[in-house]
C-alpha cells in the first residue's frame, strides 16, 4: 500500500473529513498560544512518512474479530505515559519482553494465539482530571502528557508548545523501528525464550515457573524437529507486535491521517489501533467524530458512567456496518463494581447482535491515594476486577476477549501487593511513572500466571 493525502475513493465516510472534528464541542484539548507555530508543525507532520501501515491495521482488526469470537486473546499493556526523557533501548525491550513473556504464558493457559499490542511508540497525551495542579498553595496549568507540556512544575514547562508534537512523532518512529526490529529480527524467536528471563525477575520464585514453561517449550520445538519440522516457520521465528495510544491530541493524529491507496480508505498512520477515553467519549464530541472517519481498530473505554444509551450510539457512529475486529470495549469499572456496572452493558450489546471485542482494564478504576498523597493500586484490587470480569462472561458463556494493563519491564514500585509484597511504604523506592502507578515487570508476569490460571480453570469446568 502507498499511503497518500489524496482524496479517498471510496464513499464511506460521508461528510468525514480528517478535520471535520474541528467543528464539535471538545474537551481535555491544550490550547496554542501561537497558532502559527502550530500550523507549521502540522504541515510538516501532514507530509512526513507514515508510522504504520493500513495493511497492518487491517490485519490487526482480523485479529482482534478473532479475540470477539474466543478464538484469540488479546494482551495490550505498557506505559500510563511514554517519557520523553525515557527514550532508551533498554526501556523498550524490557516492557518489550515482559509482554512476550506474559503472552507465552497466556498462550500455554488459554491455548489460542494471544495478540500483542504495547501502549508505546505514541502514548504520549494525557487526560486529567482537573486542569490545574496545586503544590505547596502554587497553582499551575496540570501537566497533559509529553508530547503537549512539561511534567516540570514550572510556568515554563507547562505552557503547550506545538513543537513537542514533532519529537513525539519523531520518538515513536525511533520506539517503532525498535519494536519491529524486536519482533522480526530474532529477538523475539520462540527459540530465544528461555532469554527473556533476563533481570531481576531471575531473582523471584516466578523466574523458576517461568523457566519450567520454557523448557515445555523447548521441549515442543524438539519434537517438532524430531518429526521433520525445521522449526524455522515464521510463527516461530517472529512476532507480530501493534502499537496502540489514546486518540487524544487530535491536531497530531489527523496530521498523521492518509489514505490507504489499497482501499481508498483514510487510515490514522500514528498507531495501528487507537482509542478513546473515558474523557472523551461525549457521541457528539470531536474525538468520536475523528475516529468515525478513520479504518483503524478502534477501542473505547467503557466506565461506570457509561450509559447503554450512550453506548448503542458510539456502537451506531463508529461502527455503522458492523465490521468485526473494528470496536473493541475496554471496560474499566473498579473492581467494586464490574459486577453490577459491566452486565446491563454486555447485555444491551448482545442484545444488538453487535461484533465487539471486550478487555478488561483493571487499572483505571482502582486508582487510589494514600495519606502522602502518592497516587497507587492495590495489586489485589487488580486482580479483584480482572475476577469479576471473567465471572460476568462465564455467567454468560462466553470468552473474554483479552486484558488491557498498565505495565513496565522495570523494577519500579508504584503498584502495592503482588510477590514481593510491596507496601505503601516501598512506594518512594522507584516510583518513575510520569502519570498513573504500573505494574512493575514481576507484578506483570505474576498477573500473566495468574490470569493463565484462571482461564485453564474456567475452560476446564466448561468440558
Ligand atoms: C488511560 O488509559 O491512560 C486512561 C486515562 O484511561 P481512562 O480514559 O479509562 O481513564
Ligand atoms: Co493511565
Amino acid at each position: 500500500m502507498h499511503p497518500s493525502s489524496q482524496t479517498p475513493t471510496s464513499t464511506n465516510t460521508m461528510s468525514w473529513s480528517p478535520a471535520s472534528w474541528r467543528s464539535r464541542p471538545i474537551v481535555q484539548a491544550p490550547s496554542y498560544a501561537d497558532e502559527a507555530a502550530l500550523a507549521a508543525v502540522e504541515a510538516r507532520l501532514h507530509r512526513y512518512p507514515p508510522l504504520v501501515f493500513a495493511g497492518e491495521a487491517r490485519r490487526l482488526k482480523t485479529r482482534l474479530a478473532a479475540a470477539s469470537r474466543g478464538e484469540a486473546f488479546v494482551l495490550q499493556g505498557g506505559a500510563c505515559a511514554e517519557s520523553f526523557d525515557e527514550f532508551t533501548a533498554d526501556i523498550v525491550r524490557d516492557t518489550f519482553r515482559v509482554l512476550l513473556q506474559m503472552a507465552v504464558v497466556l498462550t500455554f493457559a488459554a491455548k489460542v494465539p494471544v495478540v500483542k499490542i504495547g501502549r508505546m511508540a505514541g502514548q504520549y497525551a494525557k487526560p486529567r482530571s482537573s486542569n490545574t495542579e496545586t503544590v505547596d498553595g502554587v497553582t499551575l496549568p496540570c501537566y497533559r502528557g509529553d508530547i503537549i507540556n512539561g511534567p516540570e512544575f514550572t510556568p515554563e514547562a507547562r505552557i503547550p508548545d506545538p513543537a513537542r508534537m514533532e519529537t513525539g512523532y519523531f520518538q515513536s518512529a525511533g520506539v517503532m523501528n525498535l519494536l519491529r526490529a524486536f519482533a522480526h529480527g530474532g529477538y523475539a524467536n520462540l527459540h530465544q525464550v528461555h532469554r527473556w528471563n533476563l533481570g531481576f525477575v531471575e531473582r523471584s520464585p516466578l523466574a523458576a515457573r517461568y523457566q519450567d514453561l520454557a523448557h515445555r517449550i523447548d521441549e515442543t520445538l524438539s519434537f517438532l524437529r524430531a518429526c521433520g519440522f525445521d522449526g524455522s516457520a515464521s510463527q516461530i521465528d517472529e512476532t507480530e507486535f501493534y502499537t496502540s495510544h489514546e486518540a487524544l491530541l487530535l491536531p497530531y493524529e489527523q496530521a498523521l491521517t492518509r489514505v490507504d491507496s489499497t482501499s481508498g480508505d483514510y487510515y490514522d498512520c500514528s498507531a495501528h489501533f487507537l482509542w478513546i477515553g473515558d474523557r472523551t467519549r461525549q457521541p457528539d464530541g470531536a474525538h468520536v467524530e475523528f475516529l468515525r472517519g478513520v479504518q483503524n481498530p478502534i477501542g473505547i473505554k467503557v466506565g461506570p458512567t457509561t450509559t447503554v444509551a450512550d453506548l448503542e450510539k458510539l456502537l451506531e457512529i463508529l461502527n455503522p456496518k458492523d465490521e468485526a475486529g473494528r470496536i473493541t470495549l475496554i471496560s474499566r469499572m473498579g473492581k467494586d463494581k464490574v459486577r453490577d456496572h459491566l452486565p446491563p452493558l454486555l447485555d444491551a450489546v448482545n442484545r444488538t447482535g453487535r461484533t465487539v471485542t471486550w478487555l478488561c482494564d483493571p487499572m483505571h478504576g482502582n486508582t487510589t491515594t494514600t495519606a502522602s498523597k502518592i497516587k497507587t493500586r492495590s495489586f489485589d484490587n487488580i486482580l479483584g476486577e480482572v475476577l469479576g470480569f471473567f465471572d460476568v462472561f462465564e455467567a454468560i458463556g462466553r470468552r473474554p476477549g483479552g486484558i488491557h494493563l498498565e505495565m513496565t519491564g522495570q523494577d519500579v514500585t508504584e503498584c502495592i501487593g503482588g510477590a514481593q509484597c510491596l507496601t505503601e511504604a516501598d512506594l518512594g523506592g522507584r516510583y518513575e511513572t510520569f502519570c498513573d502507578p504500573r505494574l512493575n515487570a514481576e507484578q506483570s508476569l505474576e498477573m500473566a500466571f495468574l490470569l493463565a490460571q484462571e482461564l485453564t480453570g474456567r475452560a476446564g469446568k466448561k468440558e
